[in-house]
C-alpha cells in the first residue's frame, strides 16, 4: 500500500488507506483505554494547527490526541497567521514546512489546503474546509464499525444539507462499501458534479439522491445529520430554516427507520432545528461515542501522517 502523504479528502486516498487509518485508529484506541496511554511516537514532533473557522472538536481531538502520542500541538489563531492575506498560503506552508513535522488547518477556502499541500513538505491535514470534512467522516465511519461489528452491506441515510460533512461521508461510504442515501430538500442537494466525480473515482460508490427523509430512512442502519447553517452561511440562516422544514431527525423520522437504526450527528447540533432534544439524547444516538471517536480516530491519522504507521 502507497503510504499516505496528506489527508486533503477522502477521495483522495484509496479504499486500503481509509481501512489503514481505521486500523491504527483502533489500535491506538484499544492501548490507551487498556493502559492509559500511548507510545509516545510522535516525541519532537509539532503540529501547527491553524483555525479559519470556531472549533471544539477538531482543535481538542488533535490537540489532546499530539500529547497523548508524546508530541507538542502549536494552536495558531485564524488573524495571527493571516493564511492568504498577511502573507501568501506559500510562505506560510514554507514556513511552517522548516520548523513543524504537520500541519492541520480549518479553513474557508478547500484550496488553500491544497496550496498548504503543495508548498510545505510536510503532511498536511484538513481539519474541516467549505469542501469537505474528512477527519470527521473517519470517526462516523469508526463509530458505526465498532456499533454494528462490521460495515459490509450497511446503509448510512444522511438527513439534511449537501454540504461539506455530507461530501466526505458519500465518500468514505463509497471507499468502504457502505450504501449512501441522501436526503436534502431541492435545492440544497450535493452539486451533481460531484457526485459523478465521485462515482467515476470510486468505482464502489452506491449512492441514492431522494427529497424525501421518510424515504431515506426506510431501510438505514444509521441516521446522520448536520447542521443546516454551516459556518459561513450564517446571513443564510431564516431562508435555510424554512427550506429545511420537514427535515429535522425526531422521534417520528426515528420511527420510520428499523428498530436497530442508531443515530449520529457530527455537532455542534441546534436541537428544534436539524434534530429534536430526544433524539439527541435517544438510547439510540450514538453522538457523544462519535464525538469521542475524534480523538482516536484523529490520532490514526497522525500516527500514519506522522509516524509512518
Ligand atoms: N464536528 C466538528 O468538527 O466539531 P468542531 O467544529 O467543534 O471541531
Ligand atoms: N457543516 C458544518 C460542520 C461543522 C462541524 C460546518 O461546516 O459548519
Amino acid at each position: 500500500m502507497k503510504p499516505l502523504k496528506h489527508l486533503i479528502s477522502i477521495l483522495d486516498t484509496s479504499s486500503e488507506q481509509v481501512r489503514h487509518l481505521l486500523d491504527v485508529a483502533y489500535a491506538l484506541k484499544d492501548q490507551f483505554v487498556s493502559t492509559g496511554k500511548n507510545d509516545p511516537i510522535l516525541v519532537h514532533k509539532t503540529l501547527a494547527m491553524i483555525f479559519e473557522k470556531p472549533s471544539l472538536r477538531t482543535r481538542v481531538s488533535f490537540s489532546v490526541g499530539m500529547t497523548h502520542l508524546g508530541g507538542v500541538p502549536l494552536v495558531l489563531s485564524r488573524d495571527e497567521v493571516g493564511l492568504g492575506v498577511r502573507e501568501p498560503v506559500e510562505d506560510v506552508a514554507r514556513v511552517l514546512g522548516s520548523m513543524c513535522d504537520g500541519i492541520m488547518a480549518r479553513v474557508f477556502e478547500h484550496k488553500k489546503l491544497t496550496g498548504l499541500a503543495k508548498h510545505a513538505g510536510i503532511p498536511v491535514i484538513n481539519g474541516l474546509s467549505d469542501h469537505s470534512h474528512p477527519c470527521q467522516a473517519l470517526a462516523d465511519l469508526m463509530t458505526v464499525e465498532e456499533h454494528f461489528g462490521d460495515l459490509k452491506h450497511r446503509t448510512l441515510a444522511y438527513i439534511g444539507d449537501g454540504n461539506n460533512v455530507a461530501r466526505s461521508l458519500a465518500e468514505i461510504c463509497g471507499r468502504l462499501g457502505v450504501r449512501f442515501q441522501i436526503a436534502t430538500p431541492r435545492g440544497y442537494e450535493l452539486p451533481d458534479a460531484d457526485v459523478k466525480k465521485i462515482a467515476s473515482k470510486i468505482k464502489s460508490l452506491d449512492y441514492i439522491a431522494t427529497h424525501d427523509p421518510i424515504k431515506a430512512v426506510r431501510r438505514a442502519d444509521v441516521i446522520y445529520t448536520d447542521t443546516w447553517v454551516s459556518m459561513g452561511q450564517e446571513a443564510e440562516k431564516q431562508k435555510r430554516l424554512k427550506d429545511f422544514t420537514g427535515f429535522c431527525v425526531n422521534e417520528s423520522l426515528l420511527a420510520a427507520a428499523p428498530k436497530h437504526a442508531i443515530v449520529l450527528h457530527c455537532l455542534p447540533a441546534y436541537r428544534g432545528y436539524e434534530i429534536s432534544a430526544g433524539v439527541m439524547e435517544h438510547p439510540r444516538s450514538r453522538i457523544f461515542q462519535q464525538a469521542e471517536n475524534r480523538l482516536h480516530a484523529q490520532k490514526g491519522v497522525l500516527a500514519c501522517l506522522m509516524a509512518g504507521r
